[in-house]
């Protein structure tokens, strides 16, 4: 075995930032991601000192190569499709989030030294939340009821983990987010997807190197065999309709986002997969929390700096580009039907599940 940590999805939002923090803290990182334009270019970025393996995990043969090559000591799995994506391609993505999870497992397990497998999940596994019926925060002791492609795969992934013979650690992180005006969630289908989302549905966020934080914790912390719950501290209690109008200040378009629609309290399905979780043990363990949800705010207008003045002024022009753009632009209906939305724009949301498979 050697003392690399392989991290997986490298070059991702949270594996950029985990790469980072293994190498601040003197770790040796073997960084592997797909071979694209735009991940080679990204290389440029690294901190020094950090190999690079491409590799597509959902090829057998390639995974198998960078397992047995690196003998890594631990694996962080952050490779994934995730949400808004995965709905425009859920077929792809159970190739990623589910068979090669499997794939890497496998491999894992039959290393001579097998490594320590840190894997990321999310506070999706525990399905649709209705505020008006449910009450925060989430622990691990609440059951995963999935309900859509994406909270689906994650929780067949986590499963697949949890029942292999490695050291493994789940992580299941809540909304992550990043100081970095380039890495903010402001790409069209971003906007769509948020525009669709029940304004008063809770959402705890996270600051993405808080994240890769425990991530790298997770890998020498005595915590094999949990289940930990990682998002910000209690200032990142947010409600889904604070977090754009609150960016959108940030950046400088204060205003640019239109109100959308509070959820439906009768409805137990018409809620996204987001909730408050309670952090203590994950917090106990790995010490974790650095950034408060103001603190990020308040990085955003730094580094925004005087490009927030121009801002204000495309503001009411970007909000009524936003409104025709919004999921319910003359849709009828009260309350938000964020799966109707999905559906409309992107794809069926609705999650294949292993028993309905052939
Ligand atoms: N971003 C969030 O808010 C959030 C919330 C909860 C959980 N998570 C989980 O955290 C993990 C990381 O998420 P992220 O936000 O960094 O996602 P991301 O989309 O930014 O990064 C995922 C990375 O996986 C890579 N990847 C995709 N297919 C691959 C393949 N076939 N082979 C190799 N690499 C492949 C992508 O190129 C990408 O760099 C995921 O497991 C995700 O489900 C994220």
């Amino acid at each position: 075995m050697s003392d690399a940590v392989l991290v997986t999805g490298a070059f991702g939002l949270v594996g950029s930032a985990t790469v980072r923090r293994l190498a601040e803290s003197g770790r040796r990182v073997v960084a592997t991601d797909l071979d694209t334009p735009a991940n080679r270019k990204a290389t440029a970025k690294l901190p020094t000192g950090i190999e690079v393996r491409w590799a597509d995990l959902t090829d057998p043969a390639q995974a198998q190569l960078l397992v047995s090559d690196i003998a890594p000591e631990s694996i962080i799995h952050l490779a994934a499709i995730i949400a808004p994506p995965i709905y425009r391609n859920p077929k792809l993505a159970r190739r990623v989030n589910v068979d090669a999870t499997a794939t890497l497992v496998r491999l894992a397990e039959a290393q001579p030294a097998p490594p320590r497998f840190v894997h990321a999940s999310s506070n999706a596994v525990f399905g649709a939340r209705n505020p008006h019926r449910t009450t925060p925060p989430l622990t691990v002791d609440d059951p995963m009821r999935p309900c859509d492609v994406y909270s689906g795969q994650k929780a067949e992934g986590e499963e697949i983990v949890r029942s292999s013979d490695l050291d493994w650690v789940v992580l299941r992180f809540g909304g992550v987010l990043s100081t970095d005006l380039s890495a903010l969630p402001f790409s069209s289908d971003a906007l769509f997807f948020e525009s669709a989302l029940p304004t008063d549905g809770r959402l705890q966020t996270v600051d993405v190197r808080d994240v890769a934080w425990a991530c790298a914790a997770a890998t020498t912390a005595d915590v094999v065999g949990e289940i930990l719950l990682i998002a910000g501290d209690d200032s990142h209690h947010l409600r889904q309709g604070d977090v754009g109008p609150s960016l959108a200040e940030a950046v400088g378009v204060p205003g640019a986002l239109p109100p959308g629609r509070l959820g439906d309290p009768d409805s137990d399905e018409d809620w996204f997969v987001t909730d408050w979780m309670d952090t203590t043990r994950a917090q106990e363990a790995l010490q974790f929390q650095h950034y408060s949800w103001p603190d990020m705010l308040a990085e955003i207008r730094a580094q925004a700096g005087w490009k927030r003045y121009p801002g204000r002024l495309i503001a009411p022009l970007a909000r009524e580009v936003m409104k025709r753009r919004g999921a319910y632009w003359k849709q009828p209906g009260r309350y938000a039907d964020p799966w109707g939305a999905i559906r409309r724009e992107m794809g069926d949301p609705a999650w294949d599940r292993p028993r309905d498979r052939p």
